[in-house]
């Protein structure tokens, strides 16, 4: 067993950290089990109970956050986290590395990692943080790429535990594009036992080896080209942006195809009173969401933000400390 970890609280049960979790890589919550996905929500949610009781847990570590793309949230969470665990961040942005333009991706990973802790990577290609991942001696944990944001889905069933008091067993909708976010999502649901209704027009479900990859590993996954019906009687209904960072030139076309399948107050009402909405952010008003929806009392979209500051300070804890 490597490293195994005790995280203890006055007045709760010590907190064991799977050995597996310390110094690895998270690129996609398709390499988490269920244990390693409840030892990182549960202490997310000690950590938002308690945010003092880790403050010097990270001194002296650096983490380096390399982004190919713009980030509000993930950025501004992972610096505050960081900070808040008394560790230091440094944002690498397109203009100062150029991954695999000004240098090969192989020595930039091989590079940071003779000078940092751990690095956040947010890249258009999921092959660059895998290859990031491979030549790096320290632990890359994917910021969104075109094929996962597992953050994201780890921060969003935080939220949804919190509104719902569990997960095992409540149905998320999901209405838009099968992407990076919903492969993320599909994959925490197959081992939280979330079922899944995936709304998307013909041509824009999620991959094909992902679903099967979700659906084999216990999966409650359902497909359909109608929202209504992927919405009745959901818990929460989950939305995200037509068009991703990377696919601008197909925006148009996007806007065209989408159009049915915009979450609005007749959709929620199709839901039924007891769903909630979600959204990764940014969310574009107007277009996969009205206003109404986004700023009614059932948004958690607000709550999703905060939570992602908990569970980042959970992942760095759990991978660095
Ligand atoms: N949800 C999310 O990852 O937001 P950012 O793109 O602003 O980081
Ligand atoms: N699917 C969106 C998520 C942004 C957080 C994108 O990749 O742009």
């Amino acid at each position: 067993m490597r490293n195994p970890k005790v995280v203890a609280e006055a007045g709760k049960e010590p907190l064991l950290r799977p050995a597996a979790l310390a110094r690895r890589h998270l690129l996609s919550l398709h390499d988490l089990t269920p244990s390693e996905i409840e030892y990182l929500l549960t202490l997310a949610q000690r950590v938002k109970a308690a945010p003092d009781h880790h403050k010097h847990a990270l001194e002296g570590k650096t983490l380096a956050m390399l982004f190919e793309k713009p980030s509000l949230r993930t950025r501004v969470t992972f610096e505050v986290g960081m900070g808040q665990l008394g560790g230091q961040v440094l944002y690498l942005g397109p203009q100062e590395v150029g991954l695999g333009q000004r240098e090969a991706v192989k020595d930039v990973a091989r590079n940071l990692s003779r000078w940092v802790d751990a690095v956040v990577a947010r890249v258009f290609s999921h092959q660059t943080v895998l290859e990031l991942a491979e030549h790096a001696s320290i632990p890359v944990i994917n910021g969104l790429s075109d094929f996962e944001h597992p953050c994201q889905a780890l921060g969003d069933y935080l939220t949804l535990l919190e509104h719902k008091g569990r997960l095992e067993g409540t149905t998320l909708a999901w209405v838009g594009d099968g992407n990076n976010v919903a492969h993320s999502l599909m994959y925490g649901a197959a081992r939280l036992g979330v079922r899944m209704r995936i709304a998307t027009p013909a041509g824009y479900e999620p991959d094909r080896s992902a679903l099967a990859e979700a659906r084999r590993e216990g999966g409650a996954i359902e497909l359909t080209h109608d929202p209504a019906q992927a919405v009745a009687g959901a818990d929460a209904v989950y939305t995200d942006v037509w068009t991703s960072m990377g696919q601008e030139d197909e925006a148009e076309t996007r806007e065209q195809v989408f159009r049915p399948y915009q979450v609005n107050a007749r959709l929620m009402l199709a839901a039924g009173p007891q769903a909630l909405f979600m959204h990764c952010s940014p969310a574009h008003r107007g277009q996969e969401v009205t206003d109404d929806v986004m700023d009614a009392p059932s948004s958690l979209v607000c709550d999703q933000a905060e939570n992602r500051l908990h569970i980042q300070k959970a992942i760095l804890l759990a991978l660095l400390s």
